[in-house]
Formats: C-alpha cells, sequence, structure tokens
C-alpha cells in the first residue's frame, strides 16, 4: 500500500504526454492511475506508441495500456489529471474533470488567460496559485492550473529576474522554435528540412498575452504587468529546444555586470520548497560567445530529475540603452510536461491536493 497520490496522464500518446509519463515515474509525490487518448490508440501499449528517443522506460510502464478517454473512468483512476490535450479538445474536457473534483493541470492553452486560472511557472509567480481557490470546482476540490505556451516559458525566467530588479519597459523577441513543439507528428519533412518557415499560428498573439499575465500580481484578480512587448516567431528544423533572441530596455537602465549577477543569483520559491523536479539553478548564464544552443544546452538542469528543466542564457551584451541576449529552454520539458509537474508539486507542499 502506498500513499502516494494517482494521476491520469491525458493525451499520454503524444509529445507532452510521454515527457509527463518520463517524469512522473518513480516520482516521490504521485503514480499513475492511467493513460488515456482518444479511440484511435485505445487498447495500445504505451511500447507501441512510443515518440521519446531519449529516455529508457521501465518495461511495467511500457507495457501499460492506454484507454479511451472519457471523464468517468478518468475520475474512477485519479485524483490529479496531467492534460497534454489539444486546446480545442482540453476545453470541456478539464472543466468537466475540475468539476468532478481533479486537480488538473494543463499544457493546453484552452483556459490560460480565463480570470481565475493562474498560468503558473513556480519561480516566477508562486502566489498565483491562489487564484485556484475562486474556482467555482474548488469546494469540490477540483481546480485548473495550467503553464504557458513553450517559447513564452522559455523567456519568463530570466523576465521575472529581469522585471523585479529594472522594471521591464520593452521586449522584443525572435523565436527558433523547435520541431516538438509543434507535436507529433509535427511539420512534414520536405517542409522544414533545409529550411526555417517564419509562422506558428497564434504564437505570437499568445507570447505577448500570457507573459504579462504571469509577470503581473494577483491581488484577489490578475493585474497584467505594463511593459512593451513584440513577438517573432519561427519554426526550425531542430528536434528538441527553442532557442529565442531578446532586445530589452528597462525604466532603470543596470549595468552588464549587475544585470548577469542579477540572473544568475535568480532562484524563486521551488528551491525553498525543495520541490522534486525544481533544478538547482533555474537560471544558467553561459559565457561562451557560442552558447547557448539547443544541441548542447536543451537538457541542462541538476539534479538528474530535473534534467531540461534549467532555462540556458547567453550572449549578454549591453548596447546603449538596450540589452542584447539569447536563452534557451526544453520546450517538452520546462515549457511543458516539466512546467506542471512543477506545478502539482507545488500544490501539493501548499496542501491542495
Ligand atoms: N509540444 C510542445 O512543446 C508543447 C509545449 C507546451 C504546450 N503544448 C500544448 O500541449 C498540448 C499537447 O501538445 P503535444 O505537442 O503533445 O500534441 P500531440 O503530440 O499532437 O499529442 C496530442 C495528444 O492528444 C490526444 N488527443 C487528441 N484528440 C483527442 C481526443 N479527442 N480525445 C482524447 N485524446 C485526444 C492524442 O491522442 P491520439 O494519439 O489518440 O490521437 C495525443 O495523445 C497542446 O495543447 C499543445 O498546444 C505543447
Amino acid at each position: 500500500m502506498t500513499d502516494k497520490i494517482k494521476v491520469a496522464i491525458l493525451g499520454a500518446t503524444g509529445m507532452i504526454g510521454q515527457r509527463f509519463v518520463q517524469l512522473l515515474e518513480d516520482h516521490p509525490y504521485f503514480e499513475f492511475g492511467g493513460f488515456y487518448a482518444s479511440e484511435r490508440s485505445e487498447g495500445k501499449t504505451l511500447g507501441e506508441v512510443l515518440k521519446i528517443r531519449d529516455h529508457r522506460f521501465k518495461e511495467e510502464t511500457l507495457e501499460m495500456k492506454i484507454e479511451l478517454l472519457e471523464t468517468e473512468r478518468v475520475a474512477a483512476s485519479s485524483r490529479v489529471a496531467f492534460s497534454g490535450l489539444p486546446s480545442d479538445t482540453a476545453k470541456d474536457i478539464e472543466s468537466e474533470l475540475a468539476r468532478t473534483g481533479l486537480a488538473v493541470f494543463s499544457n493546453a492553452g484552452a483556459h490560460r488567460m480565463s480570470p481565475d486560472v493562474p498560468l503558473l511557472i513556480p519561480e516566477v509567480n508562486a502566489e498565483h496559485i491562489e487564484a485556484v481557490k475562486g474556482q467555482t470546482s474548488f469546494d469540490n476540490g477540483g481546480f485548473i492550473v495550467t503553464n504557458a505556451n513553450c517559447s513564452t516559458t522559455g523567456i519568463a525566467l530570466p523576465l521575472k529576474a529581469l522585471h523585479e530588479a529594472y522594471g521591464l519597459d520593452l521586449v522584443t523577441v525572435s523565436t527558433y522554435q523547435a520541431l516538438s513543439g509543434a507535436g507529433y507528428p509535427g511539420v512534414p519533412s520536405m517542409d522544414i528540412l533545409g529550411n526555417v518557415i517564419p509562422y506558428i499560428g497564434g504564437e505570437e498573439e499568445k507570447m505577448e498575452t500570457e507573459i504579462k499575465k504571469m509577470l503581473g500580481k494577483w491581488n484577489g484578480g490578475f493585474e497584467f504587468a505594463d511593459f512593451s512587448m513584440f513577438a517573432n516567431c519561427a519554426r526550425v528544423p531542430v528536434l528538441d529546444g527553442h532557442l529565442e533572441s531578446m532586445v530589452l530596455k528597462f525604466r532603470e537602465t543596470p549595468d552588464s555586470d549587475e544585470l548577469i549577477r542579477t540572473l544568475e543569483s535568480f532562484r524563486g520559491l521551488p528551491g525553498e520548497f525543495r520541490l522534486p523536479t525544481a533544478p538547482i539553478h533555474p537560471l544558467i548564464v553561459r559565457k561562451e560567445r557560442d552558447r547557448p544552443q539547443p544541441a548542447l544546452d536543451a537538457f541542462a538542469g541538476d539534479p538528474e530529475r530535473a534534467r531540461g528543466m534549467a532555462v540556458t542564457v547567453g550572449r549578454v551584451r549591453r548596447s546603449g540603452d538596450y540589452f542584447k541576449m539569447f536563452c534557451l529552454s526544453h520546450n517538452t520539458l520546462r515549457g511543458g510536461a516539466g512546467g506542471s509537474v512543477l506545478n502539482a508539486e507545488l500544490a501539493k507542499v501548499k496542501g491542495l491536493i
């Protein structure tokens, strides 16, 4: 008999769903209640639909069967649901699961901007988790917590550190986004090999709004942060890891050494709470002139459970009143499933589940 909390993986055949499975194998707080997807996958074992190639899953995990996603079935198996569903599918299913009393930690976009749903990164805005107490399902034990779109998550950590210290005035960001960010099987190979596609539907709009909710305040309602933000998003032929270039202007301009020290000393709450999936250093600043790179830095993060959870910043330069830099994060780990797992760990230590 174990006192671990049973969790359901929604979308267990997808890129995010299988990162959930990876991160939740042998988790100290959670254990699998069931894997769920559409009728296309019903009855198949995880091993038969495996997409993740850089993790060795346990045999007993690979033998688990995918079940048809029906809310009653999920509610009967689990207290918590981790959602890697497409946004349109997630909308009603996640609401229904919360009403049934489940804590839902979602990667989908459907509920991110709702006025009572936190868009949470524990290092950035842990206090926003209080918003779940205002959700109508909360009396029943159910609630929804979301994490941001993968490209927004990557910049949110350095921007939090810098906004707190100097006040952001202007953020311009250009992204070089990995293929795994488009889900499986993603962009057709004939379209992306040897190519860059300067369009990702809805991504720029999401970045420009989500960041202001996350860097804003929770005062019984969300007060959005006030700065100018411009995003350009492109898909590049890289498997994992979103690289993003930023040009920033602050209300108070620091010198370069001070700004780098601010990034390096950033910690946030998860370290204090010793959340299992929290990296010891959530921000890593590289000094080499050709870092960060997806091939070298996507899996940054210690200890082993937090591999892929650190954001790497590099090429920090001052140019007049502006600062230029690159940052890189693993889009399906820190920017996806890992973000939700960290949120659930925070909810657990806060006594919400
Ligand atoms: N990839 C990233 O880097 C990333 C990062 C942050 C957030 N997100 C968000 O996370 C979500 C999942 O993304 P992904 O990249 O993992 O997508 P994906 O690889 O396309 O996986 C989608 C999953 O949803 C399941 N599904 C689809 N329709 C369903 C239905 N009607 N009923 C039950 N299950 C259904 C699929 O099951 P079948 O195989 O049975 O069809 C599959 O398991 C999306 O909302 C995405 O925007 C993705």
